[in-house]
Order: structure tokens, then C-alpha cells, then sequence
């Protein structure tokens, strides 16, 4: 693999900053830290970004993409939802007419929809890696799993339907090398973790490295959708979770890939090790949340 700082191509663009799009969310933030460990100058893209750019304010984008020539995509709130491919094709036309020269675009497993915004990038013209990833196993810690575990049982429409979770650190640092080496470019890596896991599997895990009993709960997607609207949730964030948990975990997903060992050239981690480690950081401690 090329380090990315002897060909003129590259350097050029490396000279630019990076735009970290969702840079303070769960592959963003490491995305930039790793970045800025490697000293490649990053700007964070999101609303409380400066200056700020919205999804849904097309304003935003040109300002944040000014002298820019790299940019790590992840899109919100998913790929899969309608207009997303208009929105990636907006994005990716201003960002090659404004001198960027590599995009790595962060992707759904098994999300049709998705396919159409890779497509996009991989004609946007721009040096391009697609990061087509499965579930994270940081949503049982850092998103919305995160509350159920504290609660100590987490309800889903999820089924005996396996699914080989990812670690985020792993998508991290794939971009990072995507980002800044040369070996990664027209590369579309799908990435797993290398364990098919039901998602009582995953609680369970969890229930393990916490020595805590989280139970986990099948409910049926209309049960699930009414807990969510219960709790005041916008109606596209519950047909977003709704299509996450049906269509996608039909059971399309139920094998592991190779995109980490292609990229890394090794293993992935494993939902064990990320169960313990999370479960040392105390994000998982209730005293500690109550004492938050
Ligand atoms: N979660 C998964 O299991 C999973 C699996 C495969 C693929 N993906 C994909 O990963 C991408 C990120 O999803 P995620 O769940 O991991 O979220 P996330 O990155 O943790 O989301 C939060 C980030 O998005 C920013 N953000 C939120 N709304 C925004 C908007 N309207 N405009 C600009 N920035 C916005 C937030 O910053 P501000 O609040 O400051 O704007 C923050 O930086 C999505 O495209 C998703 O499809 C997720």
C-alpha cells in the first residue's frame, strides 16, 4: 500500500483539509481523530460543525467543502431513505467542481437504495472507496440500544435472523487508510464482524461483560413501531427503523465478508472484545449514569 504522500496527485489533495461528514458521530469522530494522529488537517461536517453543514440545507455545503479535498460521507439519517441519492449526487458534483479529489463513502449492507448513492460516488469522477457496512456494534453504546441496556432489557423486532456486527473501530480505521494511502482507492470493502450474532446473541454478550442480567425481547415490528411513536419519535425515524429490521434483516446479511482483512490485512474484532472493552469504559454502569 502507497503512503499517500509520494505521488503529486495525492499530495495535492493531502495538502487540503479532509471534511468529516457526521464528524462528531460514531465513525466521524474516529475518522477525524485518526486524522488528525496522522497530521492531515480535518473539518469536522455537521450542524454544530463551524461552519455548519446540514443534510438538509443545501446552503451549507459549498462553504464547508471550500479548499477541502477529501471528504469521508456518511450520510444521515441513512442511505436508504428516500432522497438520499439526490442529495449524494448534489454533494458529490459541487465537491469534484470544487477540487476534491477523494471521497469515501460510508454505506448500508444489503440497502438497495444505498447502491444507487455508491454508484454515484464511483462516477462522481473523484478517487473513490465505498465502506458498505452491517449492523455497529456500538448502538448498544453509543446510540439507541444504548438506553434499553441501561434499562436492562432490550426489545426488538429482530427475530433468529444472525447478523455479523462491526466494529466501529474497524470502519474507522479503514477510512483513515482510505483517506490518506493510495492502495484503497476503487476499492468497495463490505464489512463485517466475524461472527454471525441473533441480536439476543449480542445482549447477551453484553449481559456477560457487564455481569448484569439484560434480558432481550422479541416484539413484533407494529409493537415495536407504537413504543417508538410512544416516545414522540418522527415518523421517518420509525420507518427507517422499521425497514432496518425487516427488509434488511431478512436475513440478506446472514454471512460474514472479507473487507476488513482485504483492507487491513487482518481479522475484525469481535462483538466479545467490544463487550468488554465498552463494559470497562462504565457507559454501561447504571450507578455511573444515575450519578451523571
Ligand atoms: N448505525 C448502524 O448500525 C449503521 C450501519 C451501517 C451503515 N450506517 C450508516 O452510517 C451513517 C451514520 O449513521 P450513524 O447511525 O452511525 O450516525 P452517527 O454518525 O452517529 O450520527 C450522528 C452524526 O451525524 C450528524 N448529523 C445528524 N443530522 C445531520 C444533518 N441533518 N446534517 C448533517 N449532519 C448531521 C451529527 O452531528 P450534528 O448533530 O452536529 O449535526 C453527528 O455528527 C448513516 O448513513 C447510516 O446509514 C449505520
Amino acid at each position: 500500500m502507497g503512503s499517500g504522500f509520494t505521488d503529486g496527485m495525492t499530495k495535492t489533495t493531502h495538502e487540503k483539509t479532509t471534511l468529516v461528514l457526521g464528524g462528531t458521530g460514531k465513525t466521524g469522530r474516529r475518522v477525524a481523530a485518526g486524522l488528525t494522529a496522522r497530521g492531515v488537517p480535518v473539518r469536522l461536517g455537521s450542524r454544530s460543525a463551524d461552519p455548519p453543514f446540514d443534510w438538509e440545507n443545501e446552503a451549507t455545503w459549498e462553504p464547508a467543502l471550500r479548499n477541502v479535498g477529501s471528504v469521508y460521507v456518511s450520510y444521515q439519517p441513512d442511505l436508504a431513505v428516500p432522497g438520499a441519492d439526490d442529495a449524494i449526487g448534489s454533494l458529490t458534483e459541487i465537491a469534484v467542481a470544487g477540487g476534491v479529489g477523494r471521497l469515501v463513502l460510508l454505506s448500508g449492507r444489503g440497502e438497495e437504495g444505498a447502491e444507487v448513492s455508491e454508484q454515484l460516488v464511483q462516477d462522481s469522477g473523484a478517487e473513490w472507496t465505498i465502506l458498505r457496512s452491517t449492523w455497529f456494534a456500538q448502538n448498544f453504546s453509543e446510540d439507541y440500544l444504548l438506553e434499553p441496556v441501561l434499562g436492562g432489557e432490550v426489545a426488538l423486532p429482530a427475530g433468529n435472523v444472525r447478523e455479523p456486527f462491526v466494529d466501529v473501530d474497524d470502519i474507522a480505521e479503514i477510512a483513515v487508510a482510505a483517506l490518506t494511502e493510495d492502495g484503497h482507492v476503487g476499492q468497495l470493502y463490505e464489512l463485517t464482524g466475524p461472527r454471525l450474532l441473533t441480536f439476543a446473541d449480542a445482549v447477551n454478550e453484553i449481559s456477560k461483560a457487564t455481569g448484569r442480567e439484560i434480558g432481550y425481547v422479541q416484539v413484533s415490528p407494529e409493537e415495536y413501531a407504537a413504543v417508538l411513536k410512544a416516545h414522540d419519535v418522527p415518523a421517518d425515524f420509525v420507518w427507517l427503523m422499521n425497514y432496518l429490521f425487516t427488509t434488511v434483516l431478512d436475513g440478506r446479511n446472514a454471512h460474514l465478508a472479507d473487507g476488513v482483512q482485504r483492507a487491513l490485512g487482518r481479522e475484525p474484532r469481535d462483538f466479545s472484545d467490544y463487550a468488554r472493552h465498552t463494559a470497562a469504559t462504565g457507559v454501561w454502569d447504571v450507578e455511573n449514569t444515575r450519578s451523571a
